[in-house]
């Protein structure tokens, strides 16, 4: 990508206890999406890997926000996955198998469920490229909006390594120079788990219209203050990339405590009213 956006800052909820950043996200989202099916006829969410979609799963499969997502024209994208079968306990897929649909049965119309063909790559013998390549035609076929060339998601929800990455784009990575829509990762040395993985490009982070990032934990407490309150180095710190407005970073106390004299908008364990959203 050739131009780097305005970025402005993002809104940083902070809540007492872990378990709350699952909700609160999952509020979020459940407004984003709501939100673009009543403008567009339809929403487009991509989710994340590693631990932060669970909480955010089970929210969203439990009243009230199962009954105020717009689940039959929802979308679901993956922002990376591992180049591991849909069923492998690395897959970014399985929690939302398992917790989503499985636990929480949200009606999901299995039609909508886009994840990277990681099946249908490994059984065919083919390669992370064929499985970016593939992703990348499918989201094209899906046709949303456009701005500047790159897909405009509705929601893309995010964690946070403790390396600063977002997505499958580690610090310093290659992903920054393409310009395909999904490409394939080399298996990182530096981070577990230690496969190869596929990743929607990190700039179309820039362009969605709601990114909501979910991180808990004192281990998160000081690249989040370099990624929150530092300079803007993306390349980097990939996380940058989410330091924008229209980015809504739900922390727990522990994760917040390094961002003193932020403007911080604190949060009670208490679910939003039924009427809200
Ligand atoms: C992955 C992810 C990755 C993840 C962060 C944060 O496949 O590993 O998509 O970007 O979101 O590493 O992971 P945690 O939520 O486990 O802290």
């Amino acid at each position: 990508m050739t131009e780097q956006h305005a970025a402005g800052e993002p809104r940083i909820v902070v809540v007492p206890a872990p378990d709350a950043t699952g909700r609160v996200a999952a509020e979020e989202i459940a407004a984003g999406l709501a939100a673009a099916a009543e403008a567009r006829g339809v929403a487009h969410l991509a989710t994340t890997g590693g631990s932060t979609p669970m909480a955010v799963y089970r929210a969203l499969a439990a009243p009230p926000l199962r009954d105020r997502v717009p689940w039959d024209r929802t979308h679901v994208w993956w922002t990376d996955d591992r180049f591991v079968p849909r069923d492998h306990e690395l897959s970014n897929v399985k929690p939302l198998d398992d917790v989503l649909l499985g636990e929480g049965q949200a009606p999901l119309p299995a039609a909508n469920i886009h994840p990277f063909p990681t099946n249908r790559a490994l059984s065919a013998g083919r390669d992370g490229t064929w499985c970016a390549d593939a992703l990348e035609a499918e989201l094209r076929t899906a046709r949303l909006e456009s701005r500047e060339g790159w897909p405009v998601l509705d929601v893309v929800l995010l964690g946070v390594g403790s390396d600063g990455h977002i997505l499958s784009v580690f610090p310093g990575s290659s992903a920054f120079d393409a310009d395909a829509w999904a490409l394939p990762i080399p298996a990182p040395t530096h981070i577990e788990p230690h496969v190869p993985r596929v990743t929607l490009n990190p700039y179309l982070v820039t362009v969605a219209r709601r990114v909501v990032v979910v991180a808990h934990g004192a281990g998160k407490a000081e690249v989040l203050r370099a990624i929150l309150r530092g300079d803007r180095t993306p390349e980097r710190l990939p996380a940058q990339l989410a330091r924008r407005t229209g980015a809504t970073w739900v922390l727990d106390d522990a994760a917040a405590e390094r961002l003193d004299g932020a403007v911080l908008e604190r949060r009670g364990t208490e679910p939003a009213g039924e009427g809200a959203g």
